[in-house]
């Protein structure tokens, strides 16, 4: 997509606008992700200066909060390759990811108000999503209202505001574009969240269910949880944050299976994209419905 290259030129440019050879540097070691955000934003609003800009933007926020993440999570690779602070240390981490964030936002103030309130009020969600993931790994959550707060702020918000950003610049219907962002998003996690159990590691590129060693009750062991006997569930509630074996494992999967908390997991996850689709159904953009389509009907 030449498009996405002109984004990426636009974040190169905004980087070396920063005057640090340093930062140019540890720039150039991120890895690309699938930037779906710039996707939705240029397929909502078109390609141009403005819309290019709003993509480079959203992109380092989106690229600054994986560099704090990462050393929250103490992950040590991001998207294959080795995370910042892998190479370097948590400091170089949470400072480049500043300069990025910072940078961002001095581009959002030469922005359209509206705009920039928008972008600028999901970062604010998307750290207390962050917050509140990290609580919620604290002890055995059982609450789904919880789970889906969480999983809004944090993976569902600044989608949700691309994609209203993206509405407000080229006259269209921003709360319908809204909901069609924030339903994307929650449909995205929960899949993510669902994979997890249900593709093995080599396909994953990490260990396949490691959420729940993690600390995380993601919806098909929530829907789990609630469908088991009172026995079964300190069963279930014993194997959590602790390494599982191969008997662990599969037990968890076959409860999955027999109470239908997988199946229906699946379901809730396609119904949300249902209605992210039937959001903007009256805007006629096959390829926005296509988007979604293609993330909710494939293989588990
Ligand atoms: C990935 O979660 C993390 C996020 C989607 C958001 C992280 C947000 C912050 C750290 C706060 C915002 C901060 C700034 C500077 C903008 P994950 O760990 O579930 O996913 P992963 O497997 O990709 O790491
Ligand atoms: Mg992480």
């Amino acid at each position: 997509m030449e498009e996405l290259n002109q984004v990426k030129q636009q974040i190169k440019t905004f980087v070396k606008d920063c005057n640090d050879p340093r930062s140019l540097e540890l720039f150039d070691l991120l890895s690309e992700g699938k930037m779906l955000r710039s996707k939705l934003i240029l397929k909502i609003a078109g390609v141009s200066d403005e819309t290019i800009k709003l993509c480079a933007v959203v992109e380092m926020i989106q690229s600054a909060s994986l560099l704090h993440d990462d050393v929250i999570d103490e992950a040590d690779t991001r998207r294959g390759k080795p995370s910042i602070n892998a190479l370097f240390d948590n400091k170089t981490s949470i400072m480049f990811g500043d300069i990025l964030y910072s940078k961002a936002f001095t581009q959002l103030t030469q922005m359209d108000k509206e705009v920039a309130y928008t972008i600028a009020n999901s970062v604010t969600l998307l750290s207390i999503g962050e917050l509140h993931d990290v609580e919620l790994t604290n002890s055995f959550n059982s609450s789904y209202d919880k789970y889906l707060n969480m999983i809004y702020n944090k993976t569902a918000s600044l989608i949700e505001a691309s994609a209203k950003a993206a509405a407000i610049i080229s006259g269209k219907d921003k709360e319908a574009f809204a909901l069609y962002g924030k339903n994307l998003g929650l449909a995205f996690q929960m899949i993510d969240d669902i994979l997890d159990i249900t593709q093995d590691s080599a396909t994953l590129g990490k260990p396949a269910m490691l959420d729940f060693v993690e600390g995380k009750v993601t919806i098909p062991y929530l829907l789990l949880w609630e469908r088991l006997d009172s026995e079964d569930k300190i069963k279930l509630e014993s194997m959590y944050k602790v390494p599982l074996d191969k008997d662990q494992a599969s037990w968890i999967k076959t409860k999955m299976n027999d109470t239908q908390a997988l199946v229906d997991s699946i379901a809730q996850a396609q119904s949300i994209g249902t209605e992210a689709v039937e959001a903007i159904s009256s805007e006629n953009n096959t390829e926005l419905s296509g988007i979604m389509m293609a993330m909710i009907q494939r293989e588990f």
